[in-house]
């Protein structure tokens, strides 16, 4: 670490130190001279460090961070630097309407006005909650200061009677059993709440677990650093380890655009594949590429990702949890297992300076029945398959949670293995979904295919995690528990449905989805990786004349001002659902 900064350097002078502008000068040290810093501190020269705190009462995954952010201002203070917290507008995944998903632009667009508008030098993001640390990382893409994120941490494992219980997904096995009679409505409440026991992120290999997990591939986080549970001691000297990296950082210039690189990007597209991540992930993963500048399609995330091993067994798709993550060897482990087949790139910077490859060589596997070793891996190819076709430009599929009895039903023509044909069945929108999905009168049968459109960023502001359909209650009945299911909206991380998912563009934007009908004969080849309404060609352009004819697809009205202003200037989910204007900027630290 070097001390012998020039006055200037830092960004915070031109604000508390400005020669050039004694005016200003006085006017913004005394208001910061006002809440007990002394004018010695603020004009000392130290780094002013931000600590962008995303937990409050609104933010129970998050609220954890009120604390921990002691411990990271003692490490600021201890490495010579002065902290400055200060809030991040809320954003809860279970709580917020129509859907937390909307929020994520609108707290990157807050956060990108906080650390260029005010006098700070480097900046702590408190992360967490599924959108909480796309939007975080983002806006310090945007701003390109020294950054450097801290997870706030898993929840400890939820238990019922025994078992483990993973938060949002034991919800799924909840309703089965009320539906089924095997408990009342106290049981299915205690039962989902056994699976929270504790402050921090979902436990289960959700949105949460994914993108805190690829933060630290990223290079974003210490080492070792996202799975310590929140509650655990680790978690409290992690934070303090953090507040105290980041004032080395601003020493030594080290930016996001340092450290996000492609290879830094290339790494976490593998990284996800074998943790079973969310298909979450490649929207906010786009998204912040396209923030920083650096190239990242959609076919990266198959051409990367698709060959990688399952090697963490978590809920949904496995049986472990959050704590067993850690005990297991967290990120470090995985990343070590994938180095050793040559399938990280090792060269890539990190937070402390050093590289991944230097970092996680080495990192042995603590416990082998939830991180698998390479050579014994879960499954073979749990990454994403593409698909395009005249539905849409783009859609993923996540290969690793196609269950037997899907296999055994849809993909089992020995002919053409990874094809098959359905009867679609239309929704647009989930309330469509919710009232229709029983009735009768659609004959869904297990030769169909559900679809649902107007679930977009645009169609449903924000993208509505609703693409995984059940089946009607008269085919469950049956022991027909899940249809193929195709949407341009998202599914939630914590599902473990077998879905064609994030359809780019979006019936909302005019894609082949808007002129589907129930009825249409689809075609699906995950072979060939395509997904195709089959009809002529002069059938499907009339159509879209006709389309074109009404004033395209119809969606709801705005509820809030927000959701007219994102409405107007969203990408598509394969383009990271970013604000297409805001793209443009970049750097805004270095002028
Ligand atoms: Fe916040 Fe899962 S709902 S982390
Ligand atoms: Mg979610």
């Amino acid at each position: 670490m070097t001390n012998d900064l020039k006055a200037g350097q830092l960004r915070s002078r031109a604000w508390f130190d400005n020669p050039s502008n004694p005016d200003m000068t006085a006017l913004y040290l005394e208001r910061y001279l006002n809440f007990g810093l002394s004018q010695e501190e603020l004009q000392s020269g130290k780094p002013i460090i931000g600590i962008a705190q995303t937990g409050s009462d609104l933010s129970p995954c998050n609220r954890h961070h009120l604390e921990l952010a002691k411990r990271v201002r003692e490490g600021i203070r201890e490495a010579g630097g002065i902290a400055i917290e200060f809030p991040v507008h809320p954003i809860q995944e279970t709580g917020k309407r129509p859907t937390a998903a909307l929020d994520r632009n609108l707290a990157y667009l807050g956060l990108v006005e906080v650390l260029y508008g005010y006098p700070l030098d480097g900046v702590v993001l408190t992360i967490g909650c599924d959108k909480t640390t796309p939007a975080c990382l983002m806006a310090a893409a945007t701003v390109n200061l020294p950054a450097i994120a801290l997870s706030v941490g898993p929840m400890l494992n939820g238990w019922f009677r025994g078992e483990r219980t993973g938060s949002g997904t034991i919800v799924w096995k909840a309703r089965e059993m009320m539906a089924a009679g095997e408990i009342d409505y106290a049981g299915f409440v205690k039962l989902v709440a056994s699976s929270a026991p504790s402050t921090g992120y979902c436990n289960t290999m959700g949105t949460a677990t994914t993108m805190n997990s690829l933060a630290e591939v990223l290079g974003m986080q210490l080492p070792g650093s996202a799975a310590i549970p929140a509650p655990y001691r680790d978690r409290q000297e992690i934070s303090y380890l953090t507040g105290k990296r980041i004032v080395e950082m601003v020493h030594e210039d080290l930016k996001p655009t340092d450290i996000m690189t492609r290879d830094a990007f290339i790494n976490a597209i593998r990284v996800n594949s074998a943790i079973g991540g969310s298909t979450n992930a490649p929207i906010h993963l786009n998204g912040l590429a396209r923030h920083l500048g650096v190239e990242l399609s959609i076919d990266d995330w198959q051409s990367y990702g698709e060959e990688i091993p399952l090697l963490v067994n978590l809920q949904p798709a496995g049986e472990y949890l959050g704590e067993d993550y850690y005990h297991a060897g967290g990120v470090p482990a995985v990343v070590n297992q994938l180095m050793n087949q040559g399938l990280i790139a090792e060269d890539a910077m990190t937070v402390n300076g050093r590289t991944i490859g230097d970092n996680c060589r080495g990192a042995v596997i603590e416990d082998e029945n939830v991180i698998r070793p390479i050579e014994r891996p879960l499954l073979q190819h749990a990454g994403f398959r593409v698909l395009k076709g005249n539905l849409f430009d783009s859609a993923i599929m996540k290969l690793s949670v196609i269950s037997p009895e899907f296999r055994d039903r849809y993909l089992s023509n020995p002919d053409d293995p990874m094809a098959f044909e359905g009867r679609a069945v239309v929704f647009d929108g989930p309330e469509d979904y919710h009232a229709r999905i029983d009735d009768p009168a659609l004959g869904i049968d297990e030769h169909c295919i559900l679809f649902m459109r107007g679930a977009g960023p645009i169609g449903y502001p924000g993208g509505a995690e609703v693409v995984n359909m059940r089946a009607p209650d008269y085919l469950l009945k049956r022991g027909i528990n899940s249809l193929p299911c195709v949407g341009d909206g998202r599914q939630s991380g914590t599902s473990g449905s077998p879905s064609i998912l994030n359809a780019s563009p979006e019936a909302a934007a005019g894609g082949g989805l808007a002129v589907l009908a129930t009825g249409d004969r689809v075609r699906i080849d995950m072979e060939r990786g395509s997904a195709n309404i089959l009809i002529p060609d002069d059938e499907l352009q009339a159509r879209f004349a006709a389309l074109a004819e009404a004033g395209g697809y119809a969606y709801p009205a705005h509820q809030t001002p927000w959701q007219e202003i994102q409405r107007g200037m969203v990408s598509q989910l394969e383009t990271g659902m970013v604000l297409e204007p805001a793209v443009s900027y970049r750097r805004l630290a270095q002028g």
